[in-house]
């Protein structure tokens, strides 16, 4: 399984924030919004990552990230010239999917949820052809919307639709098989002048393929892309975070409990940045007693395996 992160788009809902920065780098409270988005295919068990983004902002990507080798795994980035929608990430990453399966995730996209990273990962392996994830929301025409019968059979998936058939949000992250790329390509330009990923969900509708995983109401989904919706993520992070000590999207506290760094990697992350809370919680985790008790309370735990690399 392959992973994306699109990080593209000229972020224009963001004005004047974005103008000389990427939105995907603005802070969602302590940590860069593409943190969030980057931790969920880690949690995945995603390796693999490509990372696209556009021509100017690239080498700040690199920057913050590297080629993922401090968080074991392996990250390499791409160009979105124009942005021409999300499906035409398909097409810029064709020789990186080759012949494999796919995740793709939007950059702006936080996931929160007790059995998350279970609920993903049963995803992953039970895929076939096409998975999307459905949200329900009270403002199903700023998205794509999927319709279903009882059965959770999808009837219908529409792009923004004035008048919604369901309350029910397809979320950006989408799960895909090799087809996903010959099918982005004899796309057409939408109304909004973009390549659809809606459309690429409607191609797997119509061969019976598509699949629709609901998140219910425990679950956290936010798209931070309008300013409003940027600051409730930040108030949101901020707020779980305080009440249980726990960071969201913490990738060196992830990339630990994957058994990708030694405790001591993660301290010295952890001590370059001790100054800030960020730093400290690293070192924090680091010198913790694990305790099965402990591990009872992290959500995410059972999927991951203990700690390798004591
Ligand atoms: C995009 C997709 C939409 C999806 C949403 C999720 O919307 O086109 O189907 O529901 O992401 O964040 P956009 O951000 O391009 O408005």
């Amino acid at each position: 399984m392959k992973g994306i992160i699109l990080a593209g788009g000229s972020g224009t809902r963001l004005s004047p924030s974005t103008d000389s920065m990427n939105k995907h780098l603005l802070a969602v409270y302590d940590k860069p919004m593409i943190y969030y988005p980057l931790s969920v295919l880690m949690l995945g068990g995603i390796e693999d990552i490509m990372i696209i983004t556009t021509e100017e902002d690239k080498s700040r990507f690199e920057e913050l990230l590297g080629d993922g080798s401090s968080l074991g795994i392996s990250i390499a980035y791409e160009e979105q010239v124009e942005p021409n929608g999300i499906a035409e990430a398909l097409i810029i990453a064709e020789d990186f999917i080759g012949k494999d399966d796919v995740t793709l995730i939007l950059g702006d996209n936080i996931f929160y949820g007790q059995g998350f990273t279970d609920l993903f990962r049963q995803a992953i392996k039970n895929h076939e052809y096409a998975t999307v994830f459905g949200y329900r929301v009270k403002d199903p025409e700023r998205f794509g919307v999927v319709e279903f019968d009882n059965q959770q059979k999808v009837i219908s998936i529409e792009e923004k639709p004035d008048s919604p058939k369901s309350d029910f949000a397809v979320t950006g992250l989408y799960i895909y098989d090799h087809q996903a790329v010959n099918m982005a390509k004899t796309l057409n330009f939408s109304g909004r002048g973009e390549l659809e990923i809606t459309d690429i969900n409607k191609k797997y509708l119509e061969q019976d393929q598509l699949k629709v995983q609901l998140l219910g109401r425990g679950f956290a989904w936010i798209d931070a892309g309008t300013h409003d919706a940027l600051f409730e993520a930040s108030e949101f992070v901020k707020n779980i975070q305080d009440r249980q000590g726990f960071k969201l999207a913490c990738l060196e506290e992830i990339a630990y409990y994957l058994g990708h760094i030694s405790r001591d990697e993660l301290y010295k992350r952890g001590q370059s940045m001790h100054k800030n809370d960020y730093g400290q919680y690293m070192m924090e985790i680091a010198n913790r007693k694990h305790t099965n008790q402990y591990w009872d309370t992290l959500d995410h735990h059972p999927a991951l395996g203990l700690v390798q690399n004591e």
